[in-house]
């Protein structure tokens, strides 16, 4: 080094082992980049509004823009970029088959798009599980789709919904919730599209699942105790992009002293399946088997599942004879999550093996 340089060596030569830690110092970490969430608006209690902070059972479902929804949580910009789309504003008592249709394939766009990393569908809880499960049937994604209601209006004391839509973006911006299928979280805890279903109407504990929840999400960080081992999503083999309609399927309550009334009106108004919503094991009373064994003649399929509240669990043969009379069993769908299950399963199969080989799997 020449003489001119000299008195400055020992700070030339501090600078030099300190610019890195300088160029860390000036260049601060970048913010974790926020994940992009979409947040689909369909209506229900969660978009609900009441005469007063009393009136938690009281009110009117349907009734609160998105725009609104969002801006009651501001908390969400700490957790995602979300933004919001009204997809319709229905009770979600009322959702149609072409309801379904219509936000399956709007998900499927945003799921497809590399802009967006993760979804949350507000939602009535009345047939949430529905569309929780038809959803798991036909997106083929492997992020983050989020169902979520509330069981009281954001007008209440104590409503529930600002949180359940926290815990849901929550969930849907954290990548370690691909994969596990459709999720729906109500209270706190991750639920199984597939296996959550609404067990009472009144309280905020009103979700459950047989099999127990996935997991729990608190203060915006979930945390996973079990996956889901039925087929869903990216393993399924149906899919939304290929299904333009969906076959009318029914469902027949079983109870005392019932006859046929129901399942031959359900026949001629071009059910192409009926779900028995047995008593116990899914049972058939006998007095209607004959008007069963005619439609199965004409081309209905009868699928047994069970009407016992802490969801049923029906076997192929058991008190019915299935292969005998060429029925299938839900196992442990409820009623209404086989009617969705045989509406997907119908667009693809009429051959009752293979609609039983898809009741197993799915
Ligand atoms: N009408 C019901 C529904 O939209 C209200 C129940 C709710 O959303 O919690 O499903």
């Amino acid at each position: 080094m020449n003489n001119l340089l000299q008195p400055f060596a020992p700070a030339a030569l501090a600078l030099l082992l300190l610019l890195p830690l300088g160029a860390q110092a000036t260049e601060a970490e970048p913010a974790a980049k926020l994940a992009n969430v979409v947040i689909l608006a369909t209506g229900g209690t969660i978009a609900g509004a009441g005469a007063s902070a009393a009136n938690s059972a009281t009110y009117t479902a349907a009734k609160v823009p998105v725009e609104q929804l969002l801006a009651s949580v501001p908390q969400l910009s700490n957790l995602a970029n979300v933004r919001g789309e009204q997809v319709m504003q229905i009770a979600s008592e009322s959702i149609s088959n072409d309801n379904l249709l219509q936000l399956g394939k709007r998900v499927a766009e945003l799921a497809a798009s590399p802009e967006v990393d993760g979804i949350v569908i507000t939602h009535g809880t009345d047939t949430l599980e529905e569309t929780a499960f038809f959803l798991t049937l036909v997106e083929h994604t492997e992020k983050p789709i989020v169902v979520v209601g509330s069981m009281r209006p954001g007008t209440a004391m104590s409503a529930d919904g600002m949180l359940n839509l926290y815990n849901a973006v929550a969930v849907a911006s954290d990548p370690s919730a691909r994969g596990k299928g459709v999720l729906v979280t109500m209270n706190d805890e991750i639920q199984s599209g597939r296996d959550v279903s609404k067990s009472v109407n009144i309280k905020t504990e009103a979700f459950k699942s047989p099999w127990g929840p996935l997991g729990m999400v608190v203060e915006g960080k979930s945390y996973w105790f079990r996956l889901p081992v039925k087929r869903h999503t990216m393993n399924s083999e149906f899919d939304i992009k290929n299904i333009r309609s969906l076959p009318r399927v029914d469902i027949a309550y079983g109870y005392g002293n019932v006859d046929d009334t129901a399942y031959k009106a359900f026949g001629q108004a071009g059910a192409k399946a009926i779900i028995q919503a047995g008593t116990g094991n899914g049972s058939v009373a006998a007095r209607v088997v004959p008007s069963l064994q005619e439609l199965r003649k004409d081309g209905v399929h009868i699928i047994r599942s069970s009407h016992v509240n802490q969801g049923g669990f029906v076997l192929r043969n058991a008190e019915q004879p299935d292969d005998k009379y060429d029925w299938v069993v839900a196992h442990d769908l409820n009623p209404q999550k086989a009617r969705i299950l045989a509406e997907v399963a119908l667009t693809s199969t009429q051959d009752s093996k293979e609609l039983q080989r898809i009741f197993w799997e799915y």
